[in-house]
Parts: C-alpha cells; structure tokens; sequence
C-alpha cells in the first residue's frame, strides 16, 4: 500500500506533498459537480478525477459490492500520490467511508454525507428535511444518520429517486419527461401541511437537475446540495493537515479518468463540470 504521506517531518517531502493532487471519485460524472465547486474554492490545487463509470450506477448495487468498487477507485488513485481523498458519491461515502479510513489511516479523507447534512441543516427552518438520493443510500439511511448526529430535532424524509441517475447520465437536465418524472418520484412529499422545507440533493448526479426540480417544487422549497460544503471541509482539512497548496497564483491542472467510455464522460461531464471537456483529456483505465 502506498500511501503519499510523510511523517517524518522532513521539510522538502512535505513541500512535494502539498503539491501532490487531491483525488476525487465518484461512479460517473456526477462527482464533477463536487470538482467544480472544489476547483472554485481551491484554483491552486490539481485534482485527479475518476469516473467508475464501467460499473455505474453503484446506487442499485449492494453495499459490499459498492466497498469493493470504491476500494478500488481509491487504491487506484492512492498509487498515483494524492495527498487527500474525496468521496464525491453519497453512495460511495455512505457504504465505503470507514473502510477507506480503516485502510489509509494517514490520508485525509472527506466524503459527501457530513458536508451535505451541514449544507440542509443550515438553511432548513422548520427542521423538517426532505432528501433525495439513490437507492443504496437511502437503504443505508445516511443521511438520516448524519442530520440525527448533528440535530436531533430534525425531521428526515429520504426518498429514492434512481431514474434520476439514468437522466443526469444521458444529459437529460430539463424538459416535460424530466419533469413528469420529478414528479411521479415527489408527488405527494411537499403538499402536506407539515411539509419539509428544504430538499438536500443526496447524489451528487442530482444538481444538474436543479433547474427542473425547481419548476415542479413549491417556491418556498429550498434546493441544496453538498458542493460547496464538501469544498468548504476539504480546504479546512487541508488546512489543519498543513497540507494546502502553499503558490497561490499556481493554476491547478485536473486530470480525468474513467473506466469507460471517453467520448461520453467528456460530452456529459462537461454539463456537470459547467465548462467543455474534450475526449483526448479523458484517460481510460481499469481499476
Ligand atoms: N453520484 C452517486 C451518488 O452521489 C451515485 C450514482 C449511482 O451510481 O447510482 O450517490
């Protein structure tokens, strides 16, 4: 196991550590939303990014399988020296978090869950918590878990909602079949007197949706996701770690890879990266 860590204290290794890229993984594309919002909070930083998108979705699979995958995409990018790991897939994160941190003890590694619970708790104000996800987090109850953890006094509807994967994947964002399938999945969940007022996006393939989900949601609904809050943890941990990209005016590069299909990672990833992406960036490995 190579872990790109040093302990020793050593001035120049941990020089070279800082500048060793963060890895970030999800099953597919949708973890590009978390890059993004990483990419906007750390522009000095490099990133390696892979999409399992071979094996996708993870939410319909079981959760020992999902701790296999996930095992792999992180051994996969620790042999290529990263300095910190983010977990940007609920699924991921919810099944595979402890294993991982069991694994490499040394390295700082953030998932999406915590951030995402910080993010709904935040701006809820009747504490009551809608939460759409795929169907392996919702089995796992995470972010049931992780809002109980921070407030007891929140109350938590988690909703599966898989099909959304499927559309966010085929770059279908907007119009009428995305919004009557919005609304088959969330029909019924807003139109009661003690409906929740927030809806946390509990897969990170769910915010190129946000627009649609708009359209169908009662105005006083408010949308959010664990982006920016997971790029908010990361920069602190990095920071508390010493681990921060010390040249500010260093543009970080990003890397991407997948574990299939190219042209298709970079014409979708690029609706969720929010800027073009070319097939030749995008390298394809087996995990
Ligand atoms: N983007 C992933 C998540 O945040 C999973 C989607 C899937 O592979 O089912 O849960």
């Amino acid at each position: 196991m190579t872990v790109a860590l040093s302990s020793d204290g050593n001035h120049s290794a941990a020089m070279a550590q800082r500048h060793l890229p963060i890895g970030v993984f999800d099953s597919g594309v949708g973890g590009l939303t978390v890059l993004h919002a990483l990419r906007e909070a750390l522009p000095q930083e490099s990133f390696v990014y892979l999409g399992d998108t071979a094996r996708l979705p993870y939410g319909t699979k079981s959760p020992e399988s999902v701790v296999r995958y996930a095992t792999q995409c992180a051994a996969t990018l620790v042999a290529r020296g990263i300095k910190a790991l983010v977990i940007a897939c609920n699924t991921a994160a919810s099944a595979a978090l402890p294993a991982l941190q069991a694994r490499y003890p040394l390295l700082p590694i953030v998932g999406v869950i915590e951030p995402g619970a910080e993010a709904a708790l935040a701006v809820t104000r009747s504490m009551r918590i809608a939460v759409i996800a795929t169907e392996g987090t919702v089995q796992a109850g995470a972010y049931r878990h992780a809002i109980a953890r921070l407030n007891v006094n929140a109350q938590v509807t988690e909703t599966a909602c898989q099909v959304f994967v499927a559309l966010a994947e085929e770059g279908w964002t907007q119009g009428l079949i995305v919004e009557l399938i919005i609304r088959q999945y969330l029909d019924g969940l807003f139109s009661t007197a003690q409906a929740p007022d927030t809806l946390l996006l509990g897969c990170t393939h769910f915010p190129v949706l946000r627009s649609a989900l708009r359209t169908v949601l009662p105005e006083n609904v408010v949308i959010v996701d664990s982006a920016q809050t997971t790029a908010l943890a990361v920069a602190k941990r990095l920071q508390s770690e010493g681990l921060l990209c010390d040249e500010l005016n260093r543009h970080g590069s990003v890397h991407f890879l997948a574990t299939d299909g190219a042209a298709r990672f970079a014409r979708v990833g690029s609706i969720f990266l929010g800027m073009p992406l070319e097939t030749s960036e995008v390298d394809i490995i087996d995990v």
